[in-house]
């Protein structure tokens, strides 16, 4: 049996390199404007974060240097979008990118996503990325894979019926692993009518580096999409 600490417990890094005197400031000036809340009441409409009102509201998980967040966020204006990520120099990248593209629709938790789950609003979002989240790949540490049970569930209470869930892997086994759960979840269909769905990139899901160093290490990425059932 996991412990619920060991289950809360973040494995993977936080900081990197240095990071560069521009993106420093980012983090002490931009993050502060866009940055979730620290006190969120539960349950959280995240509507609230955004002076307009929004179509949609987006969620990507462990959005990493934020490639793909960006272009989603400059492709649906009218969606509002929610990035989570603990890694400080991913985060530094992304506000780079929002600075650069003047983007006034991410709003950003700088942090493991699992506490904000449980606090958002159920039925609260029309899509949710979880694109190339780390495999952990020996069995003992399998436990710390993204893609489990206890989220799934949760992200099936987030996401209103009909909405998607996107997940990517480049990991033979992780692929296994995520569609034994997904296909397993009552609240989940796969959407794939044939293989082509789910190897060719679709239009409106952009490269990000670490998918182009996957594909040259020659992996194949597995571009995954589910319907929530209502
Ligand atoms: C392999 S990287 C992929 C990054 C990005 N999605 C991409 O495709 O380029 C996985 C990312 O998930 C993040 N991550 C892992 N667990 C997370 C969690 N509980 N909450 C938010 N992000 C998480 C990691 O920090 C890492 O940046």
């Amino acid at each position: 049996m996991v412990s619920e600490d060991r289950r809360q417990r973040f494995y993977g890094r936080r900081t990197g390199r240095r990071l560069r005197p521009a993106r420093r400031v980012l983090l002490k000036d931009l993050l502060p404007q866009i940055e979730l809340p620290a006190d969120r009441p539960a349950p959280f409409d995240p509507r609230q974060l955004f002076a307009e009102a929004k179509d949609d509201i987006w969620l990507e998980i462990g959005f990493g240097a934020g490639e793909h967040l960006l272009w989603q966020a400059a492709a649906h204006p009218a969606v509002g979008f929610i990035g989570a990520e603990p890694y400080v120099n991913g985060v530094a990248s992304l506000l780079a990118g929002i600075d650069l593209q003047a983007l006034t629709n991410i709003r950003v938790l700088p942090d493991d996503v699992r506490p904000l789950l449980e606090e958002l609003a159920p039925g609260c979002l029309g899509r949710a990325f979880i694109l190339f989240p780390d495999p952990w790949p020996k069995r003992r540490h399998h436990e710390r894979r993204f893609i489990s049970w206890p989220h799934l569930d949760r992200l099936a209470a987030l996401l209103r019926p009909g909405a998607e869930l996107r997940v990517a892997t480049d990991d033979p086994d992780y692929l296994t692993w995520i569609l034994r759960h997904l296909l397993d979840h009552p609240a989940f269909r796969w959407t794939a009518r044939n293989r082509h769905d789910w190897e060719v990139r679709p239009a409106d899901w952009p490269l990000t580096r670490y998918e182009s160093k996957s594909i040259a290490a020659g992996r194949q990425p597995a571009f995954l999409r589910f319907e929530r059932m209502g």
